[in-house]
């Protein structure tokens, strides 16, 4: 069976995981849970960029190989992975022998094909950006900083035509529905294709770079990094093997706004028409975190890494502020302060007081056990009819990756739970002994214990570890699926309830 494939970007082993990194992950495993959650078979793939210049540098500027020091770059990624909760299905290195062999493969059949020649080429050589340049990437007749030093070269290298598929490239992002999303990018996309596109330098030559994947047909090259990690995402769907086919094409590859075009949105179609090989349904360009020194400083001065806000606050907070806060597409800021007051005000006095103080009521009125809805009023009504709307809405936010808006709709049930409470106010009925005033205690806290398991069910993609607590308090196994979950009515009655806890504790 087709599985839906999701990628992320393979990051560059040539530095430490930070925030964009651990953002990317998260996106892409939100979606990946919420396909696996709706019944879909799902595989989703991400890894690490291994070769180039920068990488080769790195290791010589620590006197050992490369090879050992993506090794240890590659721990470093994995361990942020198992942190931040990301459930993977695999994680792909373009060092792997599996991946080595489909780039050689692929890089023979273009080359047999005449999609890849070679060339003498003379210009400008950017180091620091492990890119040829050309006199309209100046600026005011200067080569910008983020080239480093530039330099004039001539050499032999073998070059793919990315100019013979121009044509078919613009028209097919034009007639694809949402092959570039958001879709203001795929406006940008197309401005850069106005102009016509060179042909693409894939080789450098191993005097000058030795950390790459060798050219099948010519060993005294080896592969441009950029051609080497684009093809991860078809090694890693075993391209040659027999189940090729339930993996690619990938449903949807995630990725930053940075490396779209040309990257993603350009070479790698190109690629892969080239190759025969059909093409991603989709392209999802997520906008960048800016940190401004101040705003992730404490009074005290001291700045923090927003990485370490995982330690200290647990994955599920770190996820839930990253998919409330960004907006996917755009750029958003991530300060300390906007952390502090979701994780106060949404996690903690939202979410978490009404787990706790529900759960204390049900301990101290019902001897910790879920008691009955004995009345249905306008309250609980209200309460079960906005479910109904919330949960729609949800459900479709969380399809067209809307996440801040899913996680505002899903609070806001939280919230509307608390308000219900606050209503029926059950610590006062608690003191009556009136029959009817009884029935209502127990119905008031039925109504918020289904309440809060279902607003539970749609927190499970973006807090996975607070769902399983709640869940299991409330005697549920955690949701591998959400069919037959997310009705009204699956009612806990009688369950023997967990003991109290405190998910979002204050520090
Ligand atoms: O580009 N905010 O690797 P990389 C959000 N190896 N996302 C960010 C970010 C930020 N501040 N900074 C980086 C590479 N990213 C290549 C990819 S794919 C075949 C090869 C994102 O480690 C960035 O946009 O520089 C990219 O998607 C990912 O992190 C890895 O970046
Ligand atoms: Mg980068």
């Amino acid at each position: 069976m087709k599985n839906f494939y999701i990628t992320t970007a393979i990051d560059y082993a040539n530095g430490s995981p930070h925030l964009g990194h651990a953002y990317e992950k998260i996106l892409a495993d939100v979606i990946a849970r919420v396909k696996r959650l709706s019944g879909v078979q799902t595989h989703f793939v991400t890894g690490l960029d291994e070769h180039g210049q920068k990488v080769q540098q790195g290791a010589d500027a620590e006197g050992i190989e490369p090879q050992h020091r993506c090794d240890r770059i590659a721990d470093e990624f994995k361990e942020v992975l198992t942190k931040l909760d990301i459930s993977h299905d695999d994680y792909i290195r373009t060092t792997e022998d599996r991946h080595k062999k489909v780039v050689s493969e692929l890089l023979q059949n273009l080359f047999d094909a005449g999609d890849i020649y070679q060339a003498e080429y003379e210009g400008f050589y950017s180091t620091r950006a492990e890119q040829f340049l050309q006199e309209k990437d100046k600026v005011d007749g200067e080569w910008p900083e983020i080239f480093g030093e530039v330099t004039r070269i001539t050499e032999k290298n073998y070059f793919f035509k990315l100019s013979k598929y121009q044509d078919w490239l613009i028209k097919h992002i034009n007639q694809t529905d949402g092959f570039i999303h958001p879709e203001f990018r795929k406006s940008q996309v197309l401005e850069f294709l106005k102009e016509p596109l060179n042909d693409l330098c894939i080789s450098r030559p191993v005097e000058r770079l030795s950390w790459g994947i060798p050219l099948p047909f010519d060993p005294q090259y080896v592969t441009y990094v950029w051609f080497d990690a684009l093809v991860n995402y078809v090694s890693a769907a075993r391209y040659g093997e027999e189940d090729f086919s339930e993996y690619w094409p990938a449903d949807v590859h995630v990725i930053g706004k940075d490396i779209l075009a040309p990257p993603h949105a350009v070479y790698w179609p190109i690629m892969l028409q080239a190759c025969n090989l059909a093409l991603p349904k989709q392209i999802l360009a997520h906008g960048w975190w800016t940190t401004s020194g101040a705003k992730m400083s404490k009074s005290t001065g001291e700045t923090v890494s927003p990485l370490a806000l995982v330690d200290q606050y647990g994955a599920d907070a770190f996820r839930f502020f990253v998919m409330r806060e960004m907006t996917v597409g755009q750029d958003a800021e991530f300060s300390l302060e906007r952390f502090s007051s979701r994780y106060k005000g949404e996690l903690g006095n939202d979410l978490g007081n009404l787990v706790s103080r529900l759960v204390h009521m049900c301990h101290q009125y019902f001897d910790g056990n879920a008691p009955a809805q004995e009345l249905s009023e306008d309250l609980e009504k209200g309460l079960q009819s906005k479910w109904g709307e919330v949960s729609a809405k949800v459900l479709e936010f969380y399809d067209t990756f809307q996440f801040h808006l899913a996680l505002e709709e899903a609070i806001g049930f939280v919230r509307a739970i608390n308000k219900y409470a606050d209503e029926r106010a059950p610590w006062k009925l608690a003191k009556s002994d009136k029959e009817e005033d009884q029935k209502a205690l127990a119905t008031s806290l039925a109504t918020m214990l289904e309440g809060l398991r279902l607003a539970n069910e749609l927190l499970a993609p973006v807090m996975p570890g607070v769902h399983a607590k709640i869940a299991e308090c409330m005697g549920q196994e955690p949701a591998a699926a959400w069919a037959g979950r997310l009705e009204w009515g699956t009612r806990i009655e009688g369950v023997a309830l967990g003991q109290k806890m405190i998910l979002f504790p204050r520090d």
